[in-house]
């Protein structure tokens, strides 16, 4: 094992296996696509509050902005405007139907490969963008890289990478998308004293990230288990050598064979997933996205200049505001891959909750009592203490349901439905993600500052489940999870009676999905 090291699969076997060059550039070049994301979901709300931007797509928002008589609450209150940020979300939530049968059948690579397109196919539609329905059409293609690059790249990721850093790539995987977002808070922050056309070079920057992925999907090699999949074996074992950095891959290798044998004689993942033993985690799964989504994050991510600016920031003050959440988001994200494994899934979920709530309540409070449908003289200090809420909230989402979000349904489903149920949970998501997309200037319009009391209405209920319902996963290997976690656990334990049908493959290591995150 000349300057390798080995390391434990969670069926105890050890693989030989080297961090080498080519891993680690297989990394980089993947996780491109979960910057792109975090470009797309961080860009919108800053386009969307410049002037002239509104006045080339949306004159009529624009004029509310400017009006006295408009409440202050409803100025970007608009379905076309919000549809501009949706669109995105439901795009790709269609398009992981797709995504999930071309990563089986074509691999991840081309997967990838037809991501990149889409995004650099959408970023030319965006930057170039002429009318409404070419924005939408740029922000629905971009939408369709995005459902294919979740479910690509996580994937290629966690089968790439050698067991043991297998946990930090996923968080990995999210600690881009917060560099995403907050990348496109700065370039927001440029670009919106460029006039006319600054909001044009926001929306064309995508391009750098998208050139990335289809750059780094050309060169990198398919992952062994996606060749293995296919019938490919002899290529699946060279590859398997070249990324391992030895030739001693027999014992991984033929786990992976045997891995890929068994989740094809699944014959209906989808119906699978369905059955009574499958319902804990398939119902801890779909809950965990929607409650990621019902925390209002990305109320904050998609609409923060916003927001600041129907608080009576001025332009500047809201873009450079929305640079300080996202810095904070980059940072706490890493607090949680520092964390994660030391103190555990519940407890960081369960602090979260309570600094979510305050927070958020006390945002309530402040704007309830500070801005009123026709004043906004929020004072110079009650400004300050808002955006310290904001980052406070966005601090505690980051190292939990940010990640964890992604990260318990991955390490909780076993090998025979963990690919069908990681298209659940990315759909799900997106779902969730499209209809706060849609809904929050709406909501803030007729809810007004009691939109934050609503958020923090969902995070009472969601920590109560968490308190009760999401057991502990922190070091369980994912075969023992039906042992050690649901048959131990005071409710869930009653769908496991009889269950016998567990059969354990030994590794967490699949040819399907695998410690995916998005
Ligand atoms: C969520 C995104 C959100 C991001 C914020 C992710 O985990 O899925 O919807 O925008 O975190 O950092």
């Amino acid at each position: 094992m000349a300057g390798g090291f080995s390391v434990s699969a969670s069926s105890g076997t050890e693989f030989e296996a080297k961090i080498t060059p080519i891993v680690i550039i297989s990394c980089i070049m993947a996780a491109t696509g979960g910057l792109m994301f975090g470009y797309d979901v961080g860009i919108s709300g800053g386009v969307t509050s410049m002037d002239d931007f509104l006045r080339e797509f949306f004159p009529t928002v624009l004029k509310k902005k400017h009006e006295d008589k408009e409440s202050n609450y409803c100025k970007y209150d608009n379905q076309g405007l919000q549809l501009f940020t949706s669109s995105l979300y439901l795009a790709g939530l269609i398009a992981t139907f797709f995504a999930s049968y071309t990563t089986r059948r074509l691999g991840r690579r081309l997967t990838m490969l037809i991501a990149g397109v889409f995004f650099i196919v959408g970023v030319i539609f965006n930057g170039a963008a002429q009318n409404l329905p070419m924005l939408i059409i740029g922000r629905i293609l971009l939408g369709c890289g995005v459902g294919f690059a979740n479910q690509a790249v996580p994937l290629f990721l966690s089968e790439i990478a050698p067991t043991r850093i297998r946990g930090g790539l996923n968080i990995l995987f999210q600690l881009n998308v917060t560099i995403g977002i907050l990348f496109a808070s700065l370039v927001n922050y440029g670009t919106a004293k460029i006039h006319p056309w600054g909001w044009r070079l926001s929306l064309s920057l995508a391009g750098i990230p998208a050139g990335l992925l289809t750059l780094g999907a050309l060169f990198v090699v398919d992952t062994p288990n996606s060749l293995i999949e296919r019938g490919k074996l002899e290529e699946g074992k060279a590859v398997l050598k070249r990324i391992r950095g030895t030739d001693n891959v027999e014992p991984e290798f033929n786990e992976i064979v045997e891995a890929s044998r068994v989740a094809q004689a699944v014959k209906h993942p989808f119906r699978t997933l369905l059955q009574r033993r499958n319902r804990p985690q398939l119902v801890i799964a779909v809950l965990l996205q929607i409650f990621q989504q019902t925390t209002g994050i990305n109320a904050i991510m998609f609409y923060a200049p916003v927001l600041f600016s129907t608080l009576g920031f001025k332009s500047d003050a809201s873009l450079y505001s929305a640079v300080i959440t996202g810095a904070v988001n980059v940072l706490s994200t890493l607090v949680s891959v520092y964390s994660v494994d030391r103190v555990g899934r519940r407890m960081l979920l369960l602090e979260a909750g309570v600094q979510m709530f305050l927070s958020q309540v006390a945002i309530a409070v402040v704007l309830g009592i500070k801005v009123t449908d026709r004043s906004d003289n929020l004072g110079h200090g009650w400004a300050i203490l808002v955006v310290v809420m904001v980052c406070t909230f966005v601090s505690s989402f980051a190292w939990s349901w940010g990640p964890l979000g992604w990260l318990i349904p991955s390490e909780t489903f076993p090998l025979e439905t963990r690919s069908a149920g990681q298209s659940v949970t990315v759909c799900v998501n997106l779902l969730f993600t499209f209809v706060i997309a849609q809904a929050f200037l709406s909501m803030l319009c007729h809810l007004k500052y009691a939109i934050f009391a609503f958020f923090s209405a969902w995070v009472v209920i969601m920590s109560l489940f968490v308190l009760f319902f999401l057991p502990e996963t922190k070091n369980v290997p994912i075969e023992e999870m039906t042992e050690r976690v649901w048959k131990q656990h005071w409710f869930w334990k009653r769908f496991m009676d009889g269950d016998n049908h567990h059969i354990v493959y030994g590794a967490g290591k699949i040819n399907g999905t695998n410690g995916a995150a998005v």
